[in-house]
């Protein structure tokens, strides 16, 4: 038997793979290609692998030889709650968000979430559990929790709900006495009730048609794809995510794993920061975005000189409406982690961030509003009371207070950061860059302008200064402990971030 594919037959089946499944297995790869048809090859009873080889490039490309591909060439690697810092801010934030949204248009809620690339289940059977547990009045509802994939062996499992060990990695004990019951040979059988909730259907990303009514692909409020494109060519991974943009409703969230960050347009996809993950936001009109509202800064001058610093610096949130609790940058020369003591004194200030972690955002207003009728303005208080207005939609009044915190202090790098974050949100992007660009100038270490900066140099299409902002940031952390929090992130771990970054730089200029 020939074991090995010949030197004309391996790109040719290498191209035909990535032009039917997307997968794309360049050079270095061609090893583990090599060993997945000669597995095929035995299983299959063929003389040799170039036998093998050509039955599956001879047209047309029908189901059996499909299933054959699927089956050897997928990664089945998945387990319940995988990543658990994402299901924790879907559990406690984003899907609470959205069904708080959808409740509000009133009628009967309707709520729609695919997982793409849902292997044997454990992704969207892990999101049945968090919608049981955040919709007591499930039965209420119109819900569409929909796993696809290309694998039909992947499927039939999924369909059945039974797991072993494995599947389980990193997940507390109590998921299993709550959601399954275990069968003779000590498997674990998914309850009933939650298998019903999710509908199994095959749909290859590559080739087949979506968004579509007919498959349940489109107005979908949330989209999981993780650890799929990572696999893809640049041109199918491109091509699928223009797709998931079409297939969203127009709030719609796109989840991806941290490896694939690097490819999510930032053109169509406005990041979010949820505590240590982030999730993209879809931007409902390509490449325009949204009218800058009246600027009320262009009287702030922008900084033209480098001032001596000590300790400014920004709370930093992926998005003013989500911003954090109050945790202060380090002054340059110091770690580029450690906390610094407040730098404007006021006795109402730790009651007000307290007041804010717990978004009791009314009482945190109630308080700054107090503090600066008794005393002279406090940058402190000042840039927290704009959170607040942002936090509960109110941009413009926020957009005024950041302005009366950078006159107070000019060189305080955080409130020309929260000005960025205002003029992003309202979608004055060059405006909001130059904000960035005074942050970064004023605090050279602040690891969450660079990144954000970074991000933003991309949207607007500048890749080589989106770099250099991202490895700035990468440098920043370089000597942080991993399990380190991020100042002003909101509990974005270290290593986490630099996980992010790395796969930003590692993707070359990304589409
Ligand atoms: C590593 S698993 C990811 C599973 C799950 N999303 C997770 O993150 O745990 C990748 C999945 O993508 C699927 N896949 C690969 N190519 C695909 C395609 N062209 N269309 C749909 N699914 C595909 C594979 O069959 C596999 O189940």
């Amino acid at each position: 038997m020939t074991t090995f594919v010949s030197e004309n037959s391996i790109p040719c089946l290498s191209d035909f793979v990535a032009g039917n499944l997307g997968i794309y297995f360049p050079p270095p790869r061609w090893s583990e290609l090599q060993r997945s048809v000669e597995r095929a090859t035995q299983a299959l009873g063929f003389p040799d692998v170039e036998a093998c080889v050509n039955w599956l490039l001879t047209p047309p490309l029908n189901g059996e030889r499909m299933a054959v591909l699927t089956e050897y060439l997928t990664v089945g690697e998945t387990y319940f709650f995988r990543d658990p810092p994402l299901f924790q801010a879907l559990e406690g934030e984003i899907l609470p968000a959205l069904i708080q949204a959808r409740r509000a248009r009133g009628g009967r809620p309707c709520l729609r979430v695919w997982s793409a690339g849902c292997c044997t289940g454990e992704e969207p059977y892990t999101l049945a559990m968090v919608l049981k547990r955040l919709l007591p009045d499930l039965d209420g509802w119109d819900l569409l929790l929909s796993g696809t994939d290309i694998n039909l062996q992947f499927l039939e499992k999924a369909r059945q709900g039974i797991y072993g060990a494995w599947s389980f990695r990193n997940v507390p004990p109590y998921i299993q006495e709550r959601y399954f019951s275990l069968t003779l040979d000590k498997r674990w059988q998914l309850n009933p009730a939650l298998r019903q909730m999710v509908s199994f259907s095959c749909l290859n990303l590559a080739a087949d048609p979506y968004p579509a009514a007919g498959n349940n692909t489109s107005e979908i409020d949330l989209l999981l794809c993780r650890n799929v494109l990572m696999y893809f060519d640049a041109g199918t991974a491109a091509m699928a995510l223009t797709r998931f943009h079409a297939a969203l409703a127009e709030d719609g969230l796109l989840v991806v794993s941290p490896p694939e960050f690097g490819m999510v347009p930032g053109d169509r996809f406005r990041m979010i920061q949820y505590g240590d993950c982030l999730v993209y936001r879809k931007i409902s009109k390509a490449c325009s975005p949204r009218p800058a509202p009246p600027n009320p800064y262009e009287s702030v001058p922008v900084v033209s000189a480098q001032p001596t610093l000590s300790g400014t610096g920004g709370r930093v949130a992926g998005t003013p409406g989500k911003t954090p609790s109050a945790r202060r940058l380090a002054p340059r020369g110091a770690p580029p982690l450690a906390p610094l003591p407040p730098r404007d004194g006021c006795a109402a200030l730790a009651e007000m961030e307290a007041a804010y972690s717990r978004k009791e955002y009314a009482l945190v207003r109630e308080l700054g509003g107090r503090a600066l009728e008794q005393g002279p303005d406090n940058g402190e208080v000042l840039r927290l009371l704009v959170r607040c207005h942002a936090n509960e939609g109110r941009l413009e009044e926020a957009l005024s207070l950041c302005d009366r915190a950078i006159a107070r202090d000019r060189v305080n790098a955080a409130g020309h950061f929260l000005r960025g974050m205002l003029l992003l949100e309202g979608g004055a992007l060059p405006e909001a860059q130059a904000s960035f660009r005074n942050a970064c100038f004023l605090a050279p270490d602040f690891v969450l302008a660079h990144f954000i900066s970074g991000d933003l140099a991309r949207r607007l299409g500048r890749i080589v200064v989106a770099r250099r902002h991202w490895r700035n940031a990468l440098r920043l952390l370089s000597e942080c402990p991993s399990e380190a929090p991020v100042p002003e992130s909101e509990g974005l771990s270290a290593g986490r971030l630099r996980e992010m970054l790395e796969t930003l730089l590692s993707r070359g200029a990304p589409p």
